[in-house]
């Protein structure tokens, strides 16, 4: 029969293709590790998103942190480290008024942070991994804790570093150029272009960073040689840093300012953001589809700081001034039940931050200013009230302010009429709206998605072994030889010499040049005589 002929061979090549497709898959399969050890569940959210998709093209992963997704992903394993939390006490003293000073913070919160990690490589979760399997590539998330490279060589696999916030000094393990005199420090904000008294803060904060990098390098050394000693054929601190073979950084330039990147520095800012919202949990939908014309504002300090500890005086200055709004709000709020909550506002533990600034209703984002909580505001268009508490919270604010998509309202003035006066400035006029729309179409214009982007280098690394090849020779140079100190020196010592060696001779020579003109006269003189 005519037509069973034609099928036939149709369906033999579909079965072909199937199984060529199949057997291609196990082929470029990678068995791939995440390490990310921190207290930070907003840390993880990029990895997480990530690696679900590396799992999405057959990809084994395995995620070794403190947060497991909450539904299972196929080709996906979540290896639970539980952390003490080391930071709780540290978010409840800010929400209540303590002090703030990062500077002084910063080495408390950098040695939480590698004993978060030194106790996840000792777990016997993680040293049963290390035993019973073999990874082709391991992505480690970085935040102060430089020492885990060492696994690298542990697995005896090549590393990817992914930083959850922009790159900077402290993470150029890769020698990217510094560039000083052009590249603004992120404590100067994004200047694009600097004055010259800019250039002065810039160069002076380099210097104090510089300071800084010293003392954490110093303090990671000790937890690296613990973990990873020489005398068991582990390589350097140094080496192992050397042998990174790419930086995923969750920035992006059109946020920041342009700067010279290497080519295994990507920039795959908003990759935690979903080009198509999930569905939201029921009441969550109903509240937001339900909204008269005034809309939702949705309020959240992140996923370290508890709203519940907010201090007694700031609490009753947030629901006073909430509870008068025409708005419905959504609080992000950590206990089952708000003290006096305002009929207005609607409380959840786990509420899909994303999915939500992504629902049309929602006006206003009134926020701790996180750099996660800011570029998903942007991407979505919301313009933010923002209460900065910590780290680089109060410059991503101060920039949004800048850029004019959002007002500042500093937890010290955080009253009533503060909160309310900023929030009706945002939601009063069109100005915050359509500058935030702006900056959020340039965001989104790229070549490709920051997921996709991250996933071709990732696999990348995968495909070339480790791909040595990305490796810049600048990185193995130190301060005196990147500024070409020692060829200076060269092409200065290289004439002054052969100069000198030249007078020498001269010298020399003009002297038997004169022995022989007086020998000579001698012995004119003595047939003379
Ligand atoms: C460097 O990384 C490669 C894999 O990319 C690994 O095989 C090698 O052992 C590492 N070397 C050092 C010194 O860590
Ligand atoms: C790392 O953890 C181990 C085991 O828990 C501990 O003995 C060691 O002192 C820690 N290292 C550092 C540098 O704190």
């Amino acid at each position: 029969m005519v037509p069973s002929r034609s099928k036939r061979p149709s369906i033999l090549l579909l079965i072909a293709s199937i199984i060529v497709i199949a057997l291609s898959d196990v082929v470029n399969s990678a068995k791939i590790l995440c390490l990310f050890p921190t207290g930070s569940k907003s840390h993880v959210l990029g990895p997480q998103t990530l690696l679900k998709h590396l799992a999405s093209r057959g990809h084994e992963v395995t995620m070794v942190s403190a947060f497991p997704l909450s539904k299972p992903v196929k080709n996906y394993r979540d290896v639970y480290v539980p952390i003490q939390s080391g930071f709780d006490t540290m978010m409840s003293k800010f929400m209540q008024g303590g002090s703030r000073n990062m500077f002084r913070m910063m080495p408390v919160v950098a040695k939480i942070s590698m004993d978060y990690n030194n106790d996840t490589l000792n777990s016997p979760q993680f040293q049963q991994l290390v035993r019973e399997e073999r990874f082709d590539l391991a992505i480690l998330g970085y935040f102060m804790n430089g020492f885990i490279v060492g696994v690298g060589s542990l697995l005896k696999c090549p590393v990817v570093m992914y930083i959850s916030a922009g790159f900077n000094q402290v993470v150029n393990f890769v020698g990217n150029p510094q560039e000083i005199a052009s590249v603004p420090h992120l404590f100067l904000g994004n200047k694009n272009p600097m004055t010259f008294m800019d250039l002065v803060k810039n160069t002076l904060l380099s210097v104090f960073e510089a300071g800084f990098i010293t003392y954490i390098e110093s303090v990671t050394k000790s937890y690296y040689y613990y973990n990873f000693p020489t005398e068991k054929g582990f390589p350097t601190y140094e080496e192992a840093k050397l042998n990174i073979s790419l930086m995923l950084c969750n920035a992006y330039f059109t946020q920041t300012v342009p700067r010279p990147m290497l080519p295994n520095v990507i920039e795959v800012g908003g990759l935690q953001i979903k080009s198509k919202p999930d569905p939201l949990p029921q009441d969550i939908q109903a509240w937001l589809d339900g909204a008269d014309e005034h809309g939702v504002i949705f309020l959240s300090f992140g996923s370290n700081l508890k709203s519940s500890s907010l201090r007694e005086d700031k609490f009753e200055a947030i629901i006073g001034s909430l509870g008068k709004l025409k708005q419905r709000v959504i609080w992000k709020w950590d206990t089952d039940q708000m003290p006096r909550k305002p009929a207005n506002v609607l409380i959840g533990k786990w509420l899909p931050q994303d999915d939500i600034l992504a629902h049309r209703n929602l006006k206003l984002f009134i926020t701790h200013g996180g750099l996660g909580s800011i570029t998903e505001s942007m991407y979505h268009g919301v313009p933010i009230v923002g209460i900065p508490m910590f780290g680089d919270q109060d410059h991503n604010v101060a920039q949004v302010v800048e850029e004019g998509w959002g007002e500042s309202v500093s937890f010290d003035n955080l009253t009533e009429s503060a909160l309310t006066g900023a929030i009706e400035r945002v939601l009063g006029s069109e100005r915050y709206t359509q500058k935030i729309q702006n900056m959020a179409t340039l965001y989104k214009d790229r070549p490709q998605s920051a997921l996709d982007l991250a996933t071709f280098w990732v696999e990348y690394v995968v495909r070339h072994k480790g791909a040595r090849h990305l490796h810049y020779q600048g990185a193995d140079l130190n301060r005196w030889q990147r500024s070409l100190l020692d060829v200076l020196v060269f092409l200065v010592a290289v004439p002054f010499v052969v100069f000198k060696i030249l007078g020498v001779l001269l010298r020399k020579l003009k002297k038997q040049k004169q022995k022989a003109a007086d020998a000579n006269r001698v012995s004119k003189l003595k047939k003379k005589y």
